[in-house]
């Protein structure tokens, strides 16, 4: 198939940035959205130009690095599906397709199609982590939690960090990924012991960075490849509430 891309080109935080025009010829339907994003850039670079900058790792739907906006949705058409395991065939041969970075004040671009998501980290560095001695592997397991626990908690731990939700949001709100960083741990025995101090110093951390808050739109649930529940925004907001008592005092 071929296909006509129109892709932000940025050259730096400081460049103003701009559309510009590639054709992707003899694509194969099997091919994932980056595979034919390699080919593009294997052609610039035969031809002694600037190969398209974006970021991936895995390639399979886990480590949460690649972020793309294709045709104006976090991760392209397919619902619950990372950009990097996205497929050609879902497009049709003279399609028109226009890849963007992620859309964030919070999320300055690097290069092209690559934005600092540091601030997430930060966010973890905040509270994301259990620091109580929970003792080894057979200890944690001789723990017993009920089922329904366990199963909200590994829900809100699918998230992968790739911050389509602050892509999808209008306001780039980051309370979804923040939501379930905060609940799976907090649905958790091991994770309760530090569960005040935790969700007030992420959702504090989260507005020194510039986030936007939730106006209930719940475009960040639909956008996220690991279907994450808007849920967890509830809990994360109840804790927090019945938190900032223990910051009082
Ligand atoms: S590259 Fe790892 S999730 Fe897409």
């Amino acid at each position: 198939m071929n296909l006509t891309l129109y892709v932000w080109r940025q050259k730096n935080a400081q460049d103003k940035g701009r559309m510009e025009t590639y054709q992707a010829k003899d694509i194969s339907p099997d091919m994932s959205f980056l595979e034919m994003l390699d080919v593009v850039n294997e052609n610039l670079e035969r031809e002694g130009k600037d190969p398209i900058a974006f970021d991936h790792d895995c390639r399979e739907g886990i480590c949460g690095t690649c972020s793309l906006n294709v045709n104006g949705v976090a991760h392209g058409p397919e619902k619950g599906t990372t950009v990097c395991q996205l497929h050609m065939r879902h497009f049709k041969d003279g399609d028109k397709i226009y890849i963007e970075p992620w859309r964030a004040r919070a999320f300055p671009v690097v290069k092209d199609l690559i934005v600092d998501r540091s601030a997430f980290d930060r966010i973890m560095q905040a509270g994301g982590f259990v620091s109580v001695g929970t003792g080894g592997a057979p200890d944690a397991n001789a723990i017993p939690i009920p089922k329904d626990a366990a199963e909200t908690a590994f829900d809100a731990a699918a998230c992968i960090g790739c911050g389509a939700c602050v892509a999808a949001c209008k306001n780039a709100s980051a309370m979804l990924f923040v939501a379930a960083k905060v609940s799976h741990l907090a649905n958790l025995p091991q994770g309760r012991v530090e569960a005040k101090r935790r969700v007030v110093n992420m959702v504090e951390q989260m507005d020194r960075e510039g986030f936007g808050n939730c106006t209930n739109y719940y475009e960040c649930e639909a956008a996220c490849p690991k279907e994450i529940s808007v849920k967890f925004i509830a809990q994360m907001n109840r804790g927090y509430f019945r938190s900032l008592r223990y910051k009082e005092q």
